[in-house]
């Protein structure tokens, strides 16, 4: 079944979870549709699991392009949303909807993510007039780490609370079709799940949201730089690589590996025929 705007909504009065994962690269994006998820992230994460930075603000337009157009060739019916890296929307409302236009054209995403809730309203509100779907991202933005002084957990006394539910409705209101939710407590998050009317998107914001969303290294336990208290590792791929290309290496040591069956042959009367 295609995944769509409308079928995510769907699920939402459903009660049917929303999965999200994230993809970078036309073969993880494949096997994440084969096994079934709903919509994919091509997400400015990136810049960490693919790219090596400490953060995701060095992360440019052509980086998404790039990989969401790769994500895109490799799925049929996942729905594809691609993060608006840093700088590109909060400049302007302007900048913001053509940057958004060419994550569509070029990347090929069936909608953009961006960071920021009743700040960004006015642009969220322009690139929807652009019949651009949009996803909006509030609670911990990474792309805020140096204004937060760091990744900390978001809403936990009144004052941050109160900010966080008026993003929440700040961001419907402006036309986004959904709304990640990221390091917020479990109990504001589902009270700002049962509020709103489009579907919500945790991570690291409990089992009350709508769906959830994991980088996928993080799930697989491929990538080792540090494990944020909200992961689980539903499988330790790290380790199977690790275990793949040491057998590799091995038997490529030993001369075990091209075995027959992996070398192309060729008649001895055509060896004998060089000299
Ligand atoms: O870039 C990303 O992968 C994200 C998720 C962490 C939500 O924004």
């Amino acid at each position: 079944m295609k995944n769509t705007v409308l079928t995510l909504q769907k699920q939402k009065e459903q009660g049917d979870k929303i999965v999200m994962v994230t993809a970078y690269d036309y073969t993880t994006a494949k096997i994440m549709e084969e096994a079934g998820v709903n919509t994919i992230l091509v997400g400015d994460s990136l810049g960490n699991t693919i790219l090596g930075y400490e953060d995701t603000l060095s992360v440019t337009m052509e980086d998404m392009i790039h990989h969401s157009a790769a994500v895109a060739r490799g799925v049929k019916d996942t729905f594809v949303v691609t993060d608006m890296p840093f700088m590109s929307y909060q400049t302007s409302v302007y900048d913001a909807v053509v940057n958004a236009g060419r994550l569509m054209k070029e990347g090929r995403a069936n909608a953009v993510k961006l960071e920021g809730g009743v700040e960004f309203a006015p642009h969220i509100e322009a690139i929807v007039k652009a019949s651009i779907p949009v996803v909006a991202h509030i609670g911990l933005t990474p792309q805020s780490v140096n204004a937060f002084g760091g990744f900390k957990v978001q809403g936990k006394d009144v004052e941050a609370a109160r900010k966080l539910m008026e993003d929440a409705r700040a961001v419907e209101k402006a036309g986004a079709c959904m709304v990640v939710m990221e390091c917020v407590p479990a109990k504001l998050a589902e009270k700002i799940s049962r509020e709103l009317t489009i579907p919500t998107i945790g991570i690291g914001a409990g089992a009350g949201c709508d769906g959830q969303v994991l980088v996928y290294q993080d799930l697989l336990a491929m990538y080792g730089d540090f494990k944020p208290k909200f992961v689980k590792q539903f499988a330790n791929v790290g380790d199977v690589m690790r275990k793949g290309i040491k057998a590799y290496i091995q038997e490529t040591k030993e001369g075990t590996f091209p075995a027959q069956e992996h070398c192309f042959g060729i008649e001895d009367s055509v060896l004998e025929k060089l000299y």
